[in-house]
């Protein structure tokens, strides 16, 4: 099969990753990097076998033909980044969050489904064997109606003292500039970084909440520490998501059903496994995978290339309106609990 060309824009930790998990698909081929910094772009290109490398986002498509890009700079450069690709006609699967808020999402959307150009916000997760499995037990009526969810995600920020109203600075204070988790104007904060896998997991497996009550600890420039979202679904159902760049927690989710529940291990929101708990007195049935050397990245990666390969412009199981109503609770979840970003 002719392979399938992938470009990547901002060469930091997460497209490291991803083209990691590029080589091991043997019809993806990475061929070109853009960077801000060319002499990053060309180390970048030497190390993973790309025939370009470009100093700027915009040259990168100088190149060799581009079936797709993937956007893994800072959040707050998504929206643009994203839409200039769509309007040269070039696929996008864009990290997630999509955009920094609904807006920007929906402009997105639109513009892809104007230019009827493929479009995917890259929410790997859904994408991971362990969650097809999760999803085909709880499709086959296993765990019986899922009546309550809690997941939590949390780490503790580097230079997090920075944030706390209660530190005293030390001498010299770290340069935030690149430090894009506490780094208002790069979108920092936990809700749009981590945030996103709880909501997105509550979502996935009872639909877009009808109510939404959110919490949130701020720092001194108004991006959120620890935020609790609860949620009631359809029936009343009620989901509980916590993320929190205070330190670290268990990051993992229980799937509470009628009939049984599923404890997903941590850190559940990459490659990982999961236990069927039936009553009290039956030893947990566990469900381990094999994802080999994979980060957890190549599943998306696979998807785009099946679905640009075959006209489609966008995932059927990431859709576009599932993005939309993602960003719709992370943004209702931001004007409750007052989470601001400089540029908005
Ligand atoms: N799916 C996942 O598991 C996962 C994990 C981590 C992060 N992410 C997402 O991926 C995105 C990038 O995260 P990351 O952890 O890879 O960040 P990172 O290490 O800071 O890298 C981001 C890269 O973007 C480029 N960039 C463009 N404008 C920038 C700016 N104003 N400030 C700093 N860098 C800028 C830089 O690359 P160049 O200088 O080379 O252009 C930088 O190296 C975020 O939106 C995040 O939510 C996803």
């Amino acid at each position: 099969m002719t392979p399938f060309h992938f470009a990547i824009l901002g060469l930091g930790n997460i497209a490291r990753k991803f083209a990691e998990d590029l080589a091991l698909i043997p019809d993806a081929k990475l061929v070109a990097v853009g960077s801000q910094s060319l002499a990053r772009a060309e180390a970048f290109a030497q190390e993973f076998g790309a025939v370009h490398a470009a100093g700027s986002y915009a040259d990168t498509f100088s190149g060799p033909r581009v079936d797709a890009v993937y956007i893994a700079t800072p959040h707050v450069t998504h929206r643009e980044l994203t839409i200039r690709c769509l309007q040269r006609g070039i696929p996008v699967i864009c990290e997630k969050p999509l955009g920094l808020n609904l807006a920007e999402v929906t402009e997105m959307v639109e513009v892809a489904r104007a230019e009827k150009v493929y479009l995917m916000e890259a929410l790997w997760t859904r994408f991971l064997p362990s969650t097809l499995k999760l999803k085909e037990l709880i499709d086959g009526g296993v765990i019986g109606d899922v009546e309550s969810i809690r997941s939590d995600f949390g780490f503790r920020a580097k230079d997090l003292h920075t944030a706390l109203p209660s530190s005293t600075a030390p001498a010299a204070a770290p340069d935030l500039s690149r430090n894009r988790i506490l780094n208002p104007a790069l979108g920092g904060g936990a809700l749009l970084d981590i945030g996103i896998y709880p909501q997105f997991l509550s979502q996935f497996l009872l639909g877009e909440p009808a109510e939404i009550r959110a919490t949130a600890r701020l720092s001194a420039a108004g991006i959120d520490l620890d935020t609790q979202v609860t949620c009631r679904h359809a029936h009343g159902r009620l989901s509980h998501n916590y993320s929190t760049i205070l330190g670290r927690t268990k990051t993992e989710a229980l799937i509470i059903g009628s009939k049984a529940s599923l404890h997903w291990h941590p850190r559940w929101h990459e490659p990982s496994s999961f236990s069927l708990l039936r009553d009290q007195d039956t030893p947990p049935e566990n469900f381990y995978f094999d994802f080999g050397e994979a980060n957890g990245y190549r599943y998306e990666a696979e998807a785009v290339m099946a679905d640009v390969r075959a006209g489609r412009t966008e995932n059927e199981w990431w859709r576009l309106e599932d993005s939309l109503a993602l960003h719709r609770t992370l943004t209702e979840v931001r004007r409750q609990t007052g989470i601001r970003y400089p540029q908005e």
